[in-house]
């Protein structure tokens, strides 16, 4: 595989092939999932649950994720690193680009940020100084409070609207991917096929250019109630490569997600 960069990412969405993302947080899981020939590894601050056992992304630091980013940097291979800006680094544009910064120099090579239009300035300050941005929308769990749980976002027409004209906005801000989380099939179908840059779904359907999961769900480390978006990938696999090489080989063929995992 060749390094995977954004005019990689933007060559699938044009040639309509999916790409496969994956969280990892450290150099051998990262390793697994490069060699798996999956695109782009995020670290996620979904590390505070599955790494840290908190209930929320909330308690992570931009010092926890800049660690997990050195780690998962030696292992990341050919895939594009993207590495998650952390609970209120977007406080200020001032206190943004300091810790996107502090996350560029442990290795990320793109950072996602939650937020919607209003993260629009942020996102071109970013830009503007070389470090590429994904945008997270629909079900951003740094809001799980505001949003009163983890659910099912852009369900009814006035959201969805909000939602689509959110991802425009941050896309003309300098956005370079769109990440889309838990929102109804056909809101990602819009919204792939709206935006010119690849849109990255998460429980959004089929139609979405990448797919992402965390690694723990793909390999059946979960506790708790498992979200319908989740599939287990090591129930078929005899090794945790194999795992990670059988959801590339779903998302690549659009087996994953199926219908059952939608909403
Ligand atoms: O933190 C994370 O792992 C994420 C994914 C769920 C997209 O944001």
């Amino acid at each position: 595989m060749k390094p995977v960069t954004l005019s990689t990412l933007g060559a699938l969405k044009r040639a309509n092939e999916p790409f496969s993302c994956l969280t990892a947080y450290d150099v051998s899981f990262a390793r697994a999932a490069s060699r798996a020939g999956i695109e782009v590894l995020l670290v996620g601050d979904s590390l505070g649950m599955v790494l840290q056992g908190h209930t929320s992304t909330l308690p992570v630091t931009v010092d926890d994720i800049c660690y997990h980013t050195a780690c998962a940097a030696r292992g990341k291979g050919e895939s594009l690193l993207m590495v998650d800006v952390p609970f209120m680094s977007n406080a200020t544009i001032e206190s943004l680009l300091k810790d996107a910064g502090r996350l560029m120099r442990a290795g990320a090579e793109m950072v996602k940020v939650e937020g919607e239009a209003w993260m629009a300035e942020g996102v071109r300050e970013l830009t503007r100084r070389g470090v590429p941005v994904c945008a997270h929308l629909g079900l951003t769990p740094q809001t799980v409070h505001q949003l009163g749980g983890y659910k099912v976002q852009g369900r009814d027409g006035a959201t969805a609207k909000r939602i689509l004209d959110d991802a425009k906005t941050l896309v003309d801000a300098g956005a370079s991917i769109i990440l889309l989380e838990c929102v109804p099939a056909s809101l990602g179908k819009t919204v792939t096929e709206a935006l010119s840059v690849p849109v990255i779904g998460i429980g959004a359907g089929p139609d979405t250019d990448g797919q992402i999961l965390v690694m723990h769900d793909v390999l059946g480390v979960t506790h708790g109630h498992t979200p319908r978006f989740v599939k287990n990938f090591m129930m078929d696999a005899d090794s945790i490569p194999g795992a990670f090489e059988r959801y590339h080989a779903a998302v690549k063929s659009r087996a994953f997600p199926a219908a059952e995992h939608c909403f």
